[in-house]
């Protein structure tokens, strides 16, 4: 799986071993300084991207000025995979956001485009277009509770994917995603150019919380090196840990797993309360989205291997569409990988869950259709 944020924290180390002693700087010209590599690019995503190559992919954020879009789009610019970044919002401080991103020195030329007529020119030649416009949560909403603004705003942006833009990639982040992601993929078909391996909500930052709590709970020193997958959707109870599946293999009490799963169920609740009204998961969604979104470039890129959790068309269960494991590749999701062995714990958590995501996902379809 991706792992470019956790990469970046095990290098902090040894950026630090590098940093030149000052005594001794101030000895040396410019030109006899140790050239430490203490470069952005170097610091988040390694000297070519973890992993390796670096490629010439163009990128869209929309609903860049928002909370988690400027941070985002910062991190976006850190990653040298990326050529072109797009920066699109209705609230015209986006161009000082992309004036703002513009500043970090690295190769990707940034952009700023406001509102309506400027989409288009926003989306045009886009591989990969992140999507998090739209309302967040306030305490005591559920994420369904924003549907009534933000199904209309994904659909707006998905018309304009379609009709510019329709061979890219898309990561869906706007709430609720259950029932978002089905929308874009009404969207797509209306246009005719649906392609399931093509549209993917972005789950991410549910694993990220499930590999910092577990990490925590059973003392392991280095989060990045925890791996539990997380099925079913992203909203309460449809977010469902796999921590049977857990590695390093480890053994969780009832009791354990009970506490582990409602905590990763209600990370995002714990945040939008801890906030006091003034939003949600800002910067760990940041996080996630340009870990997850490096993992699609890493796949568009040629790279194998790249494993992700994300919610996508499936048919692991009765639910047309689901989160588990996917590999991800030049065309986007190249495989859709099934739930494994539950425990029995998660089998009773799987099945009481798929009425509520069944019932998201309709409401998503028939919003196409009303
Ligand atoms: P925010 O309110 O800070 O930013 C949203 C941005 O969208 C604003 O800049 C706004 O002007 C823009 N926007 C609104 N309508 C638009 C349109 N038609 N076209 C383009 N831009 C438009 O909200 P925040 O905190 O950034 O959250 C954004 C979304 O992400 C929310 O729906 C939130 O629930 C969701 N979210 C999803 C998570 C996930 O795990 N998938 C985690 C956290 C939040």
């Amino acid at each position: 799986m991706s792992n470019a944020v956790g990469a970046a924290a095990r290098r902090v180390g040894a950026l630090r071993a590098q940093v030149v002693d000052p005594a001794s700087s101030s000895r040396q010209t410019p030109q006899e300084a140790p050239s430490a590599r203490v470069g952005l690019v170097d610091w988040f995503f390694g000297a070519s991207g973890i992993g390796g190559k670096r490629a010439s992919f163009t990128v869209a954020v929309l609903g860049a000025a928002g909370g988690i879009g400027q941070t985002l789009s910062a991190f976006i610019k850190a990653n040298p995979k990326v050529a072109e970044l797009r920066l699109y919002d209705v609230a015209p401080v986006v161009r000082g956001v992309a004036a703002d991103v513009s500043h970090v020195n690295t190769r990707a030329k940034v952009s700023g485009y406001v509102g309506d007529d400027e989409l288009e020119a926003c989306l045009r030649g886009c591989d990969l277009v992140i999507i998090p416009a739209g309302v967040p949560r306030k305490p005591g909403m559920s994420r369904d509770d924003l549907f009534g603004v933000n199904a209309g705003i994904v659909r707006t942006l998905c018309e304009g994917v379609a009709k510019t833009c329709p061979n890219a990639i898309v990561n869906i982040i706007s709430n609720p995603v259950n029932s978002t992601v089905p929308i874009a993929a009404e969207v797509f078909k209306k246009h005719g150019c649906y392609d399931a391996r093509k549209l993917l909500g972005v789950t991410h930052l549910d694993v990220m919380r499930a590999k910092t709590f577990v990490a925590a709970a059973k003392g392991f020193d280095d989060p990045t090196l925890v791996d539990v997958p997380v099925i079913g959707g992203h909203a309460g109870t449809t977010i469902l840990p796999l921590l049977s599946q857990t590695t390093p293999r480890c053994s969780f009490t009832p009791e354990e797993v009970s506490a582990l799963t409602n905590r990763i169920q209600n990370g995002g609740t714990e945040v939008v309360e801890a906030k006091g009204g003034a939003g949600s998961a800002t910067l760990s969604m940041a996080a996630a989205a340009a870990e997850f979104a490096d993992a699609c470039l890493r796949g568009l890129s040629g790279e194998s291997g790249i494993w992700a959790c994300a919610y996508v068309e499936s048919k692991a269960t009765r639910a047309p569409f689901f989160a588990t494991k996917v590999l991800l590749g030049r065309n986007g999701v190249e495989r859709v990988a099934g739930t494994g062995t539950l425990s029995s714990y998660e089998k009773r958590a799987l099945e009481s869950m798929l009425p509520e995501l069944e019932a998201s996902i309709k409401k998503g379809i028939n919003f196409l259709h009303s």
